[in-house]
């Protein structure tokens, strides 16, 4: 699966977006290392703190389908540069991931830029950490 497939798939999602209240759409793609591809939209709600972010639906429908290790995350955005994740789904990336899942952050200009998590979120909350 090539990067830019994914990007296509990220930008088809983008489509499906729910956002009445920013107007602001984003899609995600999500490559997993058994090779399945879960997209996703953002979600947003009345209450606006309940949405949804579009990375973090992807994740959440690999997740859910039994997958749990991300090889490939393509995110999508309307923005000037390549999009840029919030603080919350950087974590979620974390939590799936490692320092060789590649991270490819996008936008509808055509800009990209590939990056790790550990660039992304230095020093995150780890689920090693909770070990005894
Ligand atoms: N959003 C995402 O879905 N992903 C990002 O990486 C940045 C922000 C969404 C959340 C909300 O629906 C809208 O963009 C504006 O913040």
């Amino acid at each position: 699966m090539d990067t830019q497939s994914l990007l296509d798939q990220a930008i088809k999602a983008r489509k499906n977006a729910y956002t009445p209240y920013s107007k602001f759409q984003v899609g995600a793609a999500v490559l997993t290392r058994n090779k399945e591809v879960f997209t996703g939209s953002n979600i947003e709600n009345a209450s606006y703190g309940l949405t949804n972010c579009a990375e973090r639906t992807a994740i959440f429908k690999a997740v859910s389908e039994g997958e749990r290790e991300i090889d490939t995350i393509v995110v999508v955005g309307d923005t000037e540069g390549p999009i840029s994740p919030c603080g919350a789904c950087r974590q979620v990336i974390a939590e799936f991931c490692d320092i060789n899942t590649k991270i490819i952050l996008a936008n509808l200009k055509g800009d990209k830029v590939e990056t790790t998590i550990d660039k992304l979120l230095p020093g995150f909350f780890y689920a090693k950490d909770l070990k005894q």
